[in-house]
C-alpha cells in the first residue's frame, strides 16, 4: 500500500467508481477523507465516512485524488491545489492493464478494463474509463477524460482538457485539439481542431465547445 490515507475530493457518480477501485486493492472507506465543494453534500456520509466543506484552508498533507469527472472542475481544483503543494495520487483499479512501458502522470484514475499500452504517456489527473483503450504510443494531455468504452489507435495524441465521448474510436495518429470534445459512439478519422465539438460516423463538426 503506498500511502495509508488518502483525501478524495468528490462524492458523486465517479467518485463512487473510484471508491470501488480502492476497494478492489484491499483499501478501506474509513482510511479515506471525503471532502466536497457541493454544500448540499457537506455534513452526509459517503461509504459511511463524513464528508467535509472543501476550502482554502482544508489541509493537503496527505496525498489526494479529485475523483470529479468534469474536466473543468478536475482541472480548476488541481490548480488550486498545487499551488497549495499537494501531492496526487493515481488509482488503477487492479484489474485495468497498464504496460509497464507506459507513463501515467500524478492523480489519474485508471478503471477496471482500461488498458494502456507501451510507450504511451498519460498526463496530469487524467480519467481513463471502464474499459477504454489507450494504444501504443498515444498522448494522453493534463485533465482529459476518456469516457467508458471509447478507443484510441495507436498514436493518438490527446490534448489537454479533452472528453472522448463513451464508445468512440479515435482512429491511428489523429490528434484532437485542446479542449474538444468528441461525442459518443463516433469515429474521428481525421484531426480535430481546438475547442470544437466533433460527432457521429464519420464524426463532423458540430460547434465550437460549449463551456
Ligand atoms: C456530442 C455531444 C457533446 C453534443 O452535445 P450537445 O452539444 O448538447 O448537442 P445536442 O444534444 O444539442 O445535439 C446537436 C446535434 O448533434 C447530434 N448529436 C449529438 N450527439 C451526437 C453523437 N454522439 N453522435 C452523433 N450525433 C450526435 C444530435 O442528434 C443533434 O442533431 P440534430 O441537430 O440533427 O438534431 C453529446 O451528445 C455527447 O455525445 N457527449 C458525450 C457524452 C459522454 O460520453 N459522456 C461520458 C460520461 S462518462
Amino acid at each position: 500500500m503506498p500511502t495509508e490515507r488518502l483525501t478524495m475530493i468528490g462524492t458523486g457518480g465517479h467518485a463512487k467508481v473510484v471508491v470501488d477501485a480502492l476497494l478492489a486493492q484491499g483499501w478501506t472507506a474509513s482510511a479515506i477523507d471525503f471532502m466536497t465543494e457541493d454544500e448540499s453534500a457537506v455534513g452526509g456520509t459517503f461509504f459511511g465516512q463524513p464528508i467535509q466543506r472543501l476550502s482554502s484552508e482544508s489541509p493537503v498533507d496527505q496525498p489526494v485524488h479529485i475523483a470529479i469527472g468534469s474536466n473543468a472542475a478536475r482541472g480548476r481544483i488541481a490548480a488550486l491545489l498545487q499551488t497549495r503543494g499537494a501531492a496526487f495520487f493515481t488509482i488503477a483499479h487492479p484489474r485495468s492493464v497498464v504496460s509497464h512501458l507506459s507513463r501515467v502522470g500524478d492523480g489519474c484514475f485508471i478503471a477496471a478494463c482500461a488498458v494502456i499500452g507501451p510507450d504511451a504517456e498519460v498526463g496530469l489527473a487524467c480519467i481513463v474509463n471502464h474499459g477504454s483503450i489507450v494504444d501504443h504510443d498515444c498522448v494522453v494531455n493534463d485533465f482529459a477524460h476518456l469516457a467508458p468504452g471509447s478507443t484510441l489507435g495507436g498514436g493518438v495524441i490527446v490534448h489537454a482538457n479533452v472528453l472522448v465521448g463513451a464508445g468512440a474510436n479515435i482512429l491511428p495518429r489523429v490528434t484532437i485539439g485542446l479542449n474538444a470534445v468528441v461525442g459518443a459512439g463516433s469515429v474521428v478519422n481525421r484531426d480535430v481542431p481546438a475547442n470544437s465539438t466533433y460527432a457521429g460516423v464519420p464524426a463532423r463538426q458540430l460547434h465550437e465547445t460549449r463551456t
